[in-house]
């Protein structure tokens, strides 16, 4: 095996920054415009990058689920090209990795659009790809506010922290919450939440006495979880990111905070679909507002659960709807913009686009390329024996406010 003497190692080396040069020089010449223009026979390639494996694999998992079942559903044709899926995994861990298979993809491949992104810093990292080589972006979960100022390149389909924060701020003032401690991963969605949560809270007439921040690798939320039973609040605000909800949930029970009245509020993130039936009974009575929940009470929704949990097996999650939300732009930019229309085209047709998800209405925001939607106050309760979260309130066309 080459790479196993001592002798491969530098030669590896010049091998990787090697080809780094030549696909930064590729990409320069795609920005140039050096690019043959494609024909409506080429298929219509995606590149959809993902966390398939690692702590965050339920995203991917969740986000290929959907994307696989929109093209199912609406053949794998648009305008007259194929589409072609081509789904990486980036494990979710680190920024330069998923920066560098966006490049791979555009200049080896020659994708004419990025899709996926599970976290923020990984969306953050190949914004400048997708500016560089004028490719539309999909930003399908990853939910910092400040994500689409990057490029304008980029269009989400997910949702952003600040827009699902405000509302369950508001329903706490209003319903006896007077003192909360906040408990965020700290990086930017869990900032953005904290920041809009103790702005829209005290606005409101409540009081933030304490905030706690928990680091996103390798968390340990028992210590945290502590602290704030301490606090004595009346509830605890909780943004995590999916994935994290059950490791979030044993230490709210261990550690004697519900036992001691606690209620526990936050964005929907917490009490994930993908992981809700995994909790148990310890999220009964869990407040949250959010953008979507698998109990959303809609046809499009029923038609949507059904066919995803056949498909797959498992529940849909709101990761999911970022997908499958996204696999439709895409479908309908293409199919308004022309088979051959290029980056700028399609981005300029996403913008103001507009339809029924199984989510609810929905429109991207032609000045900021972000989802306008409906937030919904919800409830954990037990249906036919399994958690839900059940809708009670809905605040309709949340824009995204900024953090
Ligand atoms: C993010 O990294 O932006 C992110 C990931 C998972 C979530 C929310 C936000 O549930």
């Amino acid at each position: 095996m080459p790479t196993s003497t001592g002798l491969s190692r530098p030669l590896r080396g010049h091998t990787v920054s090697l080809r780094r040069r030549i696909l930064k020089a590729a990409l320069g010449a795609l920005a140039a415009g050096v690019v043959l223009p494609s024909f409506a026979a080429d298929p219509l390639k995606i590149g959809l990058i993902l966390p398939l494996t690692g702590p965050f694999a339920s995203t991917g998992k969740q986000i290929e689920a959907a994307c696989r079942l929109y093209m199912k559903q609406n053949g794998d044709t648009v305008a007259g090209r194929k589409v072609e899926l081509i789904v990486k995994d980036d494990t979710g861990l680190a920024p330069e990795t998923t920066k560098r298979i966006a490049q791979e993809l555009v200049v080896n491949e020659k994708v004419q659009i990025l899709a996926g992104f599970g976290l923020t810093p990984l969306a953050l990292a190949t914004a400048p790809i997708a500016t560089e080589s004028k490719t539309p972006m999909i930003v399908m979960a990853a939910a910092t506010s400040i994500i689409t100022t990057k490029s304008p390149y980029i269009v989400r389909t997910g949702f952003t922290l600040p827009q699902v924060t405000g509302p369950i701020a508001e329903w706490a003032a209003k319903n006896k919450i007077k003192n909360v401690v906040t408990l965020v991963t700290d990086y930017g969605p869990g900032l953005d939440a904290e920041k809009t949560f103790v702005k829209r809270f005290t606005d409101a007439g409540g009081k933030v006495v304490e905030s706690l921040r928990v680091p996103l690798r390798n968390p340990d939320y028992g210590p945290f979880l502590q602290r704030a039973k301490d606090a004595r609040p009346d509830a605890l605000f909780v943004f995590v990111p999916s994935g994290e909800g059950t490791a979030v949930m044993k230490e709210f029970n261990d550690r004697g905070l519900k036992a001691a009245g606690i209620q526990m509020i936050g964005t929907g993130d917490v009490v994930d679909d993908d992981l809700l039936e995994s909790m148990g009974p310890v999220a009964v009575g869990v407040v949250t507002s959010f953008h979507y929940s698998a109990a959303h009470d809609s046809p499009e929704n029923k038609a949507y659960v059904d066919a995803f949990m056949k498909a797959n097996g498992f529940r849909p999650n709101f990761h999911s709807l970022g997908g499958y939300d996204g696999m439709h732009l895409i479908y309908e930019a293409v199919k308004k913009a022309g088979a051959n229309a290029d980056g700028d085209k399609l981005v300029e047709a996403m913008k103001g686009m507009k339809w029924v998800s199984p989510r609810g209405p929905m429109m991207i925001d032609p000045a900021t390329r972000d989802p306008i939607q409906n937030v919904y106050v919800r409830k954990v309760e037990m249906v036919n024996g399994k958690p839900w979260s059940i809708e009670f309130e809905k605040f309709e066309n949340v824009k995204d406010p900024g953090a």
